[in-house]
Formats: C-alpha cells, structure tokens, sequence
C-alpha cells in the first residue's frame, strides 16, 4: 500500500464557493483512482458526491478531471498519476455546471447530441427489410468503425476549449455522432445532415486534439471532423467563412511559402465583409503587427514540393477514408 495524497474539488452545490480538500489515502499504485475515491468516501467523508457505475470503462459514468486531464477515474491508475505529479488532484468536468462535488449537469453536452438526430433517417419509400439483415461492404463500415464505441462519457466535451468560447459549436461527440450517421450506407439525410453544419458549427473546431488526447476509447473525434470537413466541402463547397478560410490559408502558404493575413482575410471575407474588420486590422497594426504583402520566402519551391507530395495518391490514402463502391462521398 501507498499513502496517496488526494486533493478534490468540492462544492455543496448551494453556496456556488469552491474549495479543494486534501485527504491522504491508502491504496496500492495499480488500483484505478475511482477505488481510492471510493475508499476515501466510505472511510473519511461520506458526503462526497461523485458518478460512477459499471467500473469498467463501459457505462461512462465516471469522467474527471485527474490532475488537469479529463480522464476515466476506472481506468486511470494510480501510480502513475502520483508518480508523475507527486499527488491526485480531482476536480469536475469542464464546460458543465457542478451540481455537487465531482457531479456535473449534462444536459448541454446531451442537448447537442440531440441536435444532431442521433438515429437513422429513412427513405419511407425504401424501408428496411424486416427481419432481414441490411448487409454492408467491408469498405463501408470501414468509415465509421470508431464512432460505435463512443460510451457518451462526455472526457472530449469537457476537453475541448471551442465548447468553452462558443455555445454555437456542438463539440466532438455530437460532431463525431453526426459524422458516423452522415456516412452510414442506410441512412438517407447525407446532404441535409452536411448542411445542417457547414457553417460555423462545424468549422469553429481549433484542431487542437485535445479531444483524442481524453477519449478512452480512441474514437479520435478530431479526426471525425477533417472527415466531416472533407465530406461537407465536397457536397456543399465553401458558401461560408470557416471553410473558406481554410481552403485559403491552404493557398495562401502554397503560393507564398508564408501566410498573408490581408490576402487571407479579403479572400476570406470578401470586400464588404473586410470593412466590418477594419477595426481589428487597426488594432494588428498598433500592436506593431504589419499587414504588409509579404515577399515569397526563399526556397518557396520546396513548399510546394511538400504540397504536391502530399497530394500523392499513397499520401492521400493514409489521411483519407477509402472511397470504395456504395462508399457515400466516394464512387456509387
Ligand atoms: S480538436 Fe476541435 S473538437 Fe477536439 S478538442 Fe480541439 S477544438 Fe474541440
Ligand atoms: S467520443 Fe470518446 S471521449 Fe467523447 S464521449 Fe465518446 S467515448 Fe467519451
Ligand atoms: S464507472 Fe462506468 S465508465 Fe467508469
């Protein structure tokens, strides 16, 4: 056994006041910090108030934050948590609000897995065969393998700072969710799910990762959204900001080896939209920023050797799902 020191955030839920408790705990390394947690409730401090069901990262009850990380306090051991950090500091889920100690109220995270119709859409004129199985190829469960195994734990949600700065975006669950609807060979909304978010709800994810860092269950929803991103762009175009403005960023470094802002921006925005910035541009430029064109770097050769090789067919192949027959967004 160990003595583990445990510092936890805990709010009574009517005072709206925070404070961390330590407590110091007996537990052996390869234990998960949930038997700690639930020792130190059952011999030290009955009221603490945590989630937690299954204990084996099925139910996704339990998500925490473990010294600053979103994390499945089941599957997340001890020993190494109290060797890297020399304690265990727990605290609630970000982006929701605490309803007491470790319990935090779902119901944004629920709200935007809701607004992406989680469930499959029909063509009443085609239903499926009763009591039959729909058979797909391989090549079409292989776009969404990974979605299935999301446990709805929210870790990503609580993760991800564009959910923090911006209730418009619905987060990596809900996106990844959409996404594996979306190219599900049964389901028959592929272009109203696409629109439905190709503007800023899709385009306001930072690509930080920070969500696959926290999945226990490597469902990578970033990478869900460059599939969505892909998928969206291919069906509806650019008709807003956000993929605009990542089409052109791609340009703008390929022609010049170095990002224009200016140009960026007017390609972005459009003439009319850049007069709403002209504020902001001030401002760029009284913080010694220079908007200034920008000369090509030297060797802008070797950028676009870089672009062109990763816009080889094998390149492409490993970032990219495979379009095989019956594949939605590749060959029918
Ligand atoms: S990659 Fe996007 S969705 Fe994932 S945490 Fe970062 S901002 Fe959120
Ligand atoms: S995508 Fe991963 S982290 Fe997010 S809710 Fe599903 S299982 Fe949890
Ligand atoms: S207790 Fe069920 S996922 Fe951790």
């Amino acid at each position: 056994m160990t003595q583990v020191p445990f510092e936890i955030l805990r709010n009574d839920g009517k005072s709206g006041q925070s404070h961390f408790q330590s407590f110091v705990v007996d537990v052996e390394e390869n234990q998960a910090i949930l038997t700690a947690l639930l020792k130190i409730r059952s011999e030290q401090d009955p009221s603490l108030a945590m989630r937690y069901s299954c204990r084996q990262a099925i139910c996704g009850s339990c998500a925490m934050r473990v010294n600053g990380k979103s994390r499945l306090v089941c599957t997340t051991m001890v020993g190494p948590e109290f060797r890297a950090h020399g304690k265990i500091r727990i605290e609630p889920m970000l982006n929701q609000m605490v309803v007491r100690d470790l319990v935090v109220d779902q119901t944004p995270f629920w709200d935007r897995y809701n607004a992406v119709q989680p469930f499959l859409i029909h063509d009443p004129s085609h239903p499926m065969p009763e009591g039959k199985e729909t058979r797909m190829s391989p090549e079409q469960v292989e776009q969404f393998y990974e979605t299935p195994r999301c446990i709805a734990c929210a870790a990503c949600y609580s993760a991800c700072p564009a959910v923090g700065s911006d209730p418009e975006f619905l987060g990596p669950m809900a996106l990844a969710k959409l996404y594996r609807f979306t190219v599900d060979p049964r389901d028959t909304a592929y272009h109203q799910r696409l629109q439905s978010v190709q503007n800023q709800k899709l385009w306001l994810c930072l690509r930080c990762n920070l969500c696959v860092e926290a999945c226990p269950k490597d469902v990578r929803p970033a990478e869900r959204i460059v599939d969505l991103k892909r998928l969206a762009v291919q069906e509806i175009g650019t008709p807003e900001h956000g993929s605009r403005h990542a089409q052109k960023f791609l340009t703008n470094i390929e022609d010049g080896g170095v990002l224009n802002e200016t140009k960026l921006a007017r390609e972005t925005l459009g003439l009319f939209g850049m007069l709403g910035q002209v504020g902001k541009g001030i401002s760029m430029m009284r913080h010694g920023k220079s908007l200034k064109k920008h000369p090509p770097i030297q060797g802008v050769s070797e950028v676009k050797a870089i672009y062109a090789d990763l816009n080889q067919p094998e390149d492409l192949k490993g970032r990219q799902r495979p379009a095989g027959k019956g594949v939605k967004g590749g060959e029918q």
